[in-house]
């Protein structure tokens, strides 16, 4: 195992004398790390949480073209819901869809006034926009009649800004308006200027005007009423702020945009996620719906129980990319539908649809003006090529029917496009399914707890360099510790330890980024019966937005990415003593199996030897929500009800013992669990043939949630076979060895609360260090900076703390957790340092 090697850095206190017994931090900057790649961080921008359509497109109307009532594709209606083949539920009915009428719209109608609005499913301005709305107004006199749209939970509406309306209108009757529009709110005042529309004739004819805000709501409507009698046909109705981010025309709104942009991200993963697979193969992701005009883009029902307009659509994405500075990473659909939503194949003989989306997206980014897909490019405004460089070929794919697709598109893109770089995800399948590896970067996606993310900080130090690079793509705390909101100042920070490990390790680590980035507070979306609602990393209303304490520690890590790290090595006096101290147990998780010969031995001599043949004395079965049966049968303590059993014996003081044991699996899909190290809920333990008895094991198990410890291995345990089990302990370091073999040899770092990595950021001659404490309790550090000239005595310090760790932001305290910065001096190259309890530290400092 690699030395323990992180960077901390100290906080400036001008003091220079040592303190005893605190722990030390030493970075030595004449030890350089591997580089980090500068685009490490980036973000994943998927349409979940209505983060799209609702949130940072700056369309403001929901169902703009009415095609909502549409029935969701590839579903049909089934014992009263819309469900594919398989049964999965859609989520239409359940998210306020309906065939029958026209969902987000309402009919107004007050005073003497009468008035009827009705779907039509033909004649709309487009093939693409067959559906529209009919109005017809009987009495127009002493009241008013009209619709209303509620746009996505309210519509946002500043005082004093200005929007654009445009829609498409026809009539008969001798209707010919006006048509007068305006932003309420919910009681009914007007929240803007009134816009009238006049001559509304037989042919469809877009009409266009402005309204400005007179008061600031995020809940107002959009309200269009007739002033005369007679019928009208709406369709398309659309309402923008007039200032989108960098003013581009069909643009993203400012403020959500922007927080994005201050993330300066190095790349944009996009459409998805499960909204590239979808839930049935007629929606999956096909980017050539989305481009074009608006009106002839076909919207699509999503996997996130909404429809999407499609109008950031492939030229969209690809253009805020470029307005970020950032490097698009376009996914596509593999042929195989979402595997959490009963997946769906494309048969291998009707591939090439499929396989000519991913050729011809490059076209579309990168060809030149008379190529067919180039030349749509051009004529949507972007004549240079937007340089695409990366492709993900599929998302949370699985099996061998996912890797015969994957390499049917692979071979064909590599083939035409050798200098793309080729993205498999393989957080779902296993690697050898996509047969010989034929990806440049691997991605993989973390949902996790905090204590997993805090675990799994050496998670690379021991990958295997040959194999291609990681992206890990989707990361995110997602347990109930992150808060409401999640990404809490207890996610964040143990986000940032999981970072800080792939900094580490920047060699193996190429890419990171959060997922979700966005959601409407009103607006999150879940996978259907498998709640709770899926987050974001920046939240927002009508009008408001906030990053949670999350989104401000990936800003600040982004911010201080440094060129390479540095040996950083944090070393605490108590470490030394560290030891694997507890009782002894067995165990079995789906079998029942025996055993006998249990000996604990320490320093030469036997402290126990099981005499199963007489009793099973001083053994206690039984841990939380287990149902073993445990008993002595022909001089083995048998555990004979197939499930989660296990038996403890011995002291809680034990350590530095050699346990040995005979163990035999009588029946069950499994192996054996050998614990060691145990005190109560907390625990270490063996897990021979675990994950389908596939895999040996070593884990620590606290409070019931395992943690690895170094590699697993392949191995199975076979059924009426006697194994020979031997697990030896010495301080912190487990050999185990199955039947004479060592099979793990793994040193446990003494449990830590505190992290640091330094690192150079060669373009500022700086060292920056940055620190972690998880603890409730401030930390002061010696720092030693060795091997580094001219170290300034000046230094800029960020901290991301709060009082309490489940502190986060809200729309009402955006800036709750959010970094401070200050700048102190009395750096030398040794000093000392107290960091904030609960914290994220980050130290810049010039020095040669
Ligand atoms: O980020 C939300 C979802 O999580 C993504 O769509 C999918 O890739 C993952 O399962």
């Amino acid at each position: 195992m690699k030395p323990k090697f992180n960077f901390a850095l100290v906080a400036l206190v001008a003091c220079a004398n040592f303190l005893h017994g605190a722990t030390t931090v030493t970075i030595d900057a004449a030890k350089p790390g591997p580089e980090i790649n500068p685009r490490l961080y980036g973000i994943f921008l998927e349409e979940i949480n209505h983060g799209v359509d609702g949130g940072l497109y700056a369309e403001l109307i929901r169902n703009r073209a009415f095609e909502d009532s549409r029935p969701p594709e590839g579903y049909a209606f089934r014992n009263g819901r819309w469900r594919d083949e398989r049964g999965f539920d859609s989520g239409y009915s359940r998210y306020g869809y309906t065939t029958n009428g026209i969902p987000f719209w309402s009919l107004v109608q007050s005073g003497d006034a009468k008035g009827e609005m009705n779907l039509e499913t033909t004649g709309g301005i487009t093939e693409e926009s067959a559906y529209c709305l009919r109005l017809n107004v009987e009495i127009s006199n002493g009241g008013r009649v009209g619709i209303a749209n509620e746009g996505f939970f309210g519509i946002g509406v500043k005082q004093g800004e200005t929007y654009t309306l445009s829609l498409y209108a026809r009539s008969v009757d001798g209707f010919d308006g006006p048509l007068t529009a305006r932003l309420e709110d919910t009681s009914g005042n007007a929240c803007s200027s009134e816009a009238e529309i006049k001559g509304v004739g037989r042919e469809w004819k877009q009409f266009k005007t402005t309204l400005t805000g007179s008061k600031t709501d995020s809940k107002a409507r959009f309200v269009l009423a007739a002033g005369a009698k007679g019928t009208v046909w709406l369709d398309f109705v659309s309402l923008f702020p007039k200032q989108t981010w960098k003013d581009r025309a069909n643009g993203l709104r400012s403020d959500i945009a922007q927080m994005i942009a201050d993330l300066k991200p190095g790349f944009v993963r996009f459409p998805g996620g499960c909204v590239v697979e979808a839930g049935t193969v007629e929606t999956a992701y096909n980017w050539k719906l989305t481009v074009g005009p608006l009106e002839k883009r076909s919207e699509r029902w999503g996997p996130w129980n909404y429809r999407r307009t499609q109008g950031v659509g492939l030229y969209e994405y690809l253009q805020f990319c470029e307005d970020l500075g950032a490097e698009p990473l376009y996914v596509g659909f593999a042929g195989q539908t979402c595997i959490f939503r009963q997946p769906e194949l494309v048969p291998m003989d009707q591939m090439g649809w499929v396989r000519d989306n991913f050729l011809d997206v490059v076209e579309y980014a990168n060809g030149s003006a008379d190529s067919k897909w180039g030349a749509l490019r051009v004529e949507a405004g972007h004549r240079a090529p937007f340089n695409l460089k990366y492709a993900e070929i599929g998302n949370e794919n699985q099996g061998r029917e996912f890797g015969e697709r994957y390499r049917f598109i692979h071979d064909a893109m590599k083939a035409k496009y050798p200098e793309i770089k080729y993205f498999a995800d393989l957080s779902w399948t296993r690697a050898d399914a996509l047969g010989e590896p034929t990806w440049d970067i691997e991605d993989q996606h973390y949902y996790n707890s905090p204590a997993w993310f805090v675990s799994h900080y050496n998670e690379y130090d021991r990958r295997n360099r040959s194999l291609a690079p990681l992206y890990l793509g989707e990361v995110a705390v997602t347990s109930g510790d992150a808060g409401p909101y999640r990404g809490n100042l207890n996610a964040a920070l143990s986000e940032g330890v999981f970072l800080l490990g792939c900094e580490r390790n920047a060699d193996a680590v190429s890419m990171v980024s959060y997922a979700p980035l966005l959601a409407h507070v009103d607006g999150r979306t879940e996978l259907i019966n498998a709640p709770p609602p899926w987050h974001g990393m920046i939240y927002f209303d009508g009008t408001r937005v906030f990053g949670t304490a999350s989104y401000y520690l990936w800003k600040t890590f982004a911010e201080n990415r440094p060129n390479r790290s540095l040996q950083t090595l944090v070393e605490n006096p108590d470490d030394k003593n560290f030891a694997i101290v507890g009782q002894i147990g067995i165990g079995t998780w789906d079998t029942t199996a025996e055993f006998k010969d249990v000996r604990v031995e320490k320093n030469g001599e036997t402290i126990y030897t099981s005499g199963f043949g007489q009793s099973t004395n001083g053994w206690q079965s039984g841990g939380r929500g287990e149902r073993g049966q445990w008993e002595v049968q022909e001089g083995a303590y048998r555990q004979s009800r197939a499930g989660r059993a296990s038996s403890y014996y011995g002291d809680e003081s034990w350590s530095d013992y050699t346990l040995t044991l005979k163990a035999r699996k009588i029946s069950g899909g499994e192996g054996f669990l050998i614990m060691f190290g145990r005190k109560g809920r907390d625990m270490y333990w063996w897990n021979l043939g675990g994950w389908g008895n596939s895999r040996y094991a070593l884990e620590h198990s606290v409070n019931g949630a395992q943690m690895p410890i170094g590699p697993q291995a392949e191995g199975r345990i076979e059924t009426g076979r006697w194994y020979d089990i031997k697990i030896a302990l010495n301080k912190n370091r487990i050999q185990c060895y199955l039947d004479g073999k060592l099979i793990h040899d793994e040193v446990v770092q003494p449990p830590t609360e505190f992290f640091a990595l330094a690192g150079r950021d060669e373009t500022k001659s700086e060292i920056v260090l940055k620190a972690i404490n998880l603890s409730a309790q401030p930390m002061t550090a010696n720092l030693k900076i060795l091997g580094a000239k001219d170290i300034s005595s000046e230094e800029k310090i960020t901290v991301l703390t709060s009082v309490s760790s489940s502190d986060n932001n809200s729309l009402d305290q955006p800036k709750r957790v959010v970094p401070t910065e200050t700048s102190e001096s009395g750096v030398a190259s040794e000093f000392t340092h107290e960091f904030p309890a609960r914290s994220l530290t980050v130290m810049r400092v010039k020095a040669k």
